[in-house]
């Protein structure tokens, strides 16, 4: 099996400074080198450095519109192209916009192969905002409308282009949503699973009802893991903490189920911010939690049945 990792080294998504040195904090953190000791054939697209967009406007609404813009492109295609080499797209990112390019990307290659594509967002954010609603003007709180055809933008990615359904969207982990957000995710029926749902049912539970659904509809899974979907405590290295994340071991559970389930196409690791970090905790973590979606573990276990 093989895998292709995509440096993503945006932070104009943010607002802030420190998501360009992700992919950096990644490499160091071992991520290659994890995967080539499960096994895997590992090949570097290296960090995509694309120009500002020419013929995109700044516009106050979409900050960095044409920088966006530009890695939203260059992504799609690079995630595209590495699925359709049969090599499972890695983003090493940068901040949260970036899934605006790797989701459309996998939404292009899952229209190729005829299979339906469903997103799975780990995140305390549910980064469903359009210029006209953001509170920010922050497009990393924005890529989740965008690939679902939610978001107006002046045109990124041509018009024909396929969206995800925003039912074959599940979010878990989610407790920070703006007012006109809230509205947006729940007229468009995306399924989110709050914290609240995570308390009361457990991850275990939520894990088996999303990959049970993807599984019956022969899906393609693209996971996108947000840092500040973890508490913390366990993860300070990003910008937008949220108080009361999923913990070290739920985040463990979800990605040892996403492994047994066969299920993933596609992975985004976002928004981790190595100059708000703690001498690269929050990187190692992001690694260990990969090496489980890949299948790291700790015994053999008889598989279970949902
Ligand atoms: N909802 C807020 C906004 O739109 C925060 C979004 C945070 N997103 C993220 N990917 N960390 O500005
Ligand atoms: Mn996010
Ligand atoms: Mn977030
Ligand atoms: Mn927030």
């Amino acid at each position: 099996k093989a895998v292709t990792l995509v440096g993503v080294p945006i932070e104009e998504g943010s607002g802030r400074g420190g998501c360009a040195m992700g992919p950096a904090a990644l490499r160091i953190a071992g991520i290659g080198q994890m995967l080539q000791e499960l096994g895997y054939r590992v090949s570097d697209a290296g960090d995509l450095r694309p120009g500002p967009a020419a013929d995109l406007r700044t516009n106050p609404k979409a900050k960095n519109l044409p920088i966006v813009g530009a890695f939203t492109r260059l992504l799609e295609k690079t995630t595209f192209d590495a699925a359709c080499a049969d090599s499972l797209p890695v983003a090493l990112g940068g901040d949260h916009s970036l899934s605006m390019g790797s989701v459309s990307g996998m939404a292009r290659y899952a229209e190729q192969v005829g299979r339906p594509l469903f997103v799975l967002w780990l995140d305390a954010h549910a980064d469903f905002n359009t210029p006209e609603t953001s509170p920010s003007g922050n497009m990393h709180g924005m890529p989740v409308a965008f690939f679902c055809g939610q978001a107006e933008f002046a045109p990124i990615l041509p018009a024909d282009r396929p969206f995800v359904d925003p039912k074959q969207v599940y979010q878990v982990g989610i407790r920070s949503v703006d007012e006109e957000e809230r509205v947006a995710i729940a007229t468009n029926k995306v399924n989110v699973f709050d914290m609240r749902a995570v308390d009361e049912d457990g991850v275990g539970a939520i894990m088996r009802r999303i990959l049970a659904e993807v599984g019956r509809n022969n899906g393609l899974l693209h996971v996108s893991l947000d840092v500040d979907f973890l508490d913390p405590d366990v993860a300070p290295g990003v910008g937008t903490t949220v108080p009361g994340g999923a913990t070290f071991r739920e985040a463990h559970l979800i990605m040892e189920m996403l492994h047994d389930s066969g299920l993933v196409s596609s992975l985004d690791l976002v928004e981790l911010n190595p100059f708000l970090d703690d001498r690269g905790k929050s990187a190692r973590v992001l690694v260990d939690l990969a090496a489980s979606l890949f299948g790291r573990r700790v015994l053999d276990r008889p598989t279970r049945s949902a």
